[in-house]
């Protein structure tokens, strides 16, 4: 098994999915957050879970944001990272200690529209089609290996706010799946290709 940590920056709904599910919630060592008002905090310690906050001001940078962040998942023992809302970009020292071990929900189906406004994106490109897809994180922002994919439809008169709230229902149950299998030690990685045993 494989302990995690989890870091989220907003409401913590995919953390919510994951504390819900019973093969998920006693692995989690901890929830991390860069936001102290973060509702995901408040989730985390309903549950009982330890939290831990990392502010980005109190730190000279990203590696040393980074390096920080990195030094508390290791303190909580947990050897997998879930990115469920984590609004800060890491820096490539912290991914290399946690090497295909970090996990990243992105609401759209990559390499389609990667970056911090895909659901806009999406909508401006006027898709009929966008979606869900959760990964392995590498140096590069919404690039590594992609290991679940699910679609959401657009509907002709979805604002930002109503799409997102389609693609977060496949999130929450994909995110869930995704992640009880790599507590359990059933994804592998060769390259891009990540296999489920
Ligand atoms: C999700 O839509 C996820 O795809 C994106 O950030 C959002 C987090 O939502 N990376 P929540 O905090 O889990 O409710």
């Amino acid at each position: 098994m494989i302990d995690i940590a989890v870091l989220a920056s907003g409401s913590g709904t995919n953390l919510q999915a994951l504390i819900d599910t019973p093969d998920i919630r006693p692995r989690i060592r901890l929830v991390l957050s860069d936001k102290p008002a973060a509702p995901a905090l408040g989730r985390a310690r309903a549950a009982g879970i330890p939290t831990a906050v990392v502010r980005w001001g109190d730190h000279a940078g990203r590696e040393a944001f980074s390096e920080a962040v990195g030094d508390a998942i290791e303190e909580s023992g947990a050897k997998g990272v879930v990115l469920a809302g984590f609004m800060r970009i890491l820096s490539p020292s912290l991914i290399d200690r946690f090497p295909n071990r970090i996990i990243n929900i992105h609401p759209s189906l990559l390499p389609s529209f990667p970056g911090a406004r895909a659901v806009r994106d999406a909508l401006s490109h006027a898709v009929k089609v966008t979606g869900v897809t959760v990964h392995f994180v590498d140096e590069k922002v919404d690039h590594g290996p992609i290991i679940a994919q699910r679609p959401a439809p657009v509907a002709p008169d979805d604002d930002e706010a109503s799409l997102h709230a389609r693609i977060q229902v496949e999130e929450r149950s994909l995110c869930p799946e995704v992640v009880r299998a790599f507590v359990r030690g059933e994804l592998s990685v060769e390259g891009r290709k990540v296999s489920w045993m």
